[in-house]
């Protein structure tokens, strides 16, 4: 029987370099896709997979973070008096529980494997998730509940997995697989960003992740890898000749980079266009603008 997974690390501390000048100010996960900002999506992710403890890692200058997740009787007052009951429920939905959150500091942004070390202490001995906010996942079932079910079958450490064109794999942690089932694979390596022609395979690693408390045993003896970073990868990967080893997953689902720009840009074109109070009119545009492109050309 393998343990049930309740809580969850949401590394928060990166630079987001990609979107100064906004993150100069604004942390890249209160960014928003539509009306709701990335790390809304990931909670939303987190609690369908009954996730119950909700472990942020961050740094300087992301307390709007920790602001969003707070209660706003002074909003909620107003909304009741003017009857806007719509607006209170969506409020509602962001509300969390007394003791659900833990903030934890990372004092320098050393790599995400230093950032998921940093909550060593919250994890304890029980297997955990992390989910990193900047990837979106659109899905009938959340990425994250798919990989709990497949997980109550496998047990050991489990990576979500996407294919990748051979061009792009140089921008992931990339798996050497074993024995391939279709959806779930044993993984007997891995590299984080290969060069040019040495990746393994074409299945790449993003940003979901079930993993032993081994696992942080493992980057406590950590050095810097890929990058001059200490990665996750690296510490996944020496679980892979222990007895638990490690998994890739093929999710259900189109993943947004909503760390990179344009990948930001995409996943707001497709949840509008999932919106039913937004498709008609963002369609027409859409249409409108592709139209004017084409005849341009
Ligand atoms: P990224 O590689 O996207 O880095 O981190 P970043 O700093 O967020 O963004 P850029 O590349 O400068 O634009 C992937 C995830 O790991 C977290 C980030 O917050 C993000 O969720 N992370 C990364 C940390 O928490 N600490 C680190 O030291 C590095």
């Amino acid at each position: 029987m393998t343990r049930k997974v309740t809580k969850a690390i949401f590394p928060v501390a990166g630079l987001g370099t990609r979107f100064l000048p906004a993150t100069k100010s604004v942390p890249k996960e209160i960014m928003t896709l539509v009306d709701r900002p990335l790390i809304q999506y990931a909670i939303d992710e987190a609690r369908a997979a009954g996730i119950k403890e909700f472990i942020f890692v961050t740094s300087r200058g992301k307390s709007a973070l920790e602001d969003y997740f707070d209660h706003s009787p002074v909003l909620e007052q107003e909304l009741e008096k003017a009857g806007k009951t719509a607006l209170l429920e969506t409020l509602k939905t962001t509300d969390m529980d007394s003791g659900a959150i833990a903030y934890i500091r990372q004092h320098k942004a050393l790599g995400l494997g230093h950032a998921v070390w940093c909550a060593r202490r919250l994890i304890g001995d029980e297997p955990f998730a992390v989910i990193l906010p900047d990837d979106v996942i659109a899905a009938d079932k959340p990425c994250l509940q798919q990989m709990t079910e497949a997980y109550a079958e496998t047990g050991g450490n489990m990576v979500a997995a996407m294919e990748v064109a051979p061009e792009k794999a140089s921008s992931y942690g990339m798996l050497d697989v074993g024995e391939d089932s279709g959806t779930t694979v044993k993984v007997q390596g891995m590299v984080e960003k290969p060069s040019a022609g040495e990746s393994p395979s074409n299945l790449a690693v993003i940003g979901r992740y079930i993993l032993t408390p081994d696992v942080l045993n493992d980057l406590d003896s950590m050095k810097s890898g890929a990058g001059g970073e200490i990665q996750l990868t690296d510490a996944i990967a020496s679980q892979i000749d222990k007895q638990e080893g490690v998994f890739g997953y093929r999710f259900r689902g189109q993943r947004f980079d909503c760390g990179s720009k344009s990948g930001f840009l995409q996943a707001t074109v497709a949840f509008g266009l999932a919106r039913d109070d937004l498709r008609d009119d963002l369609a027409a545009y859409l249409r409108e603008i592709v139209h004017i492109d084409k005849a341009a050309q």
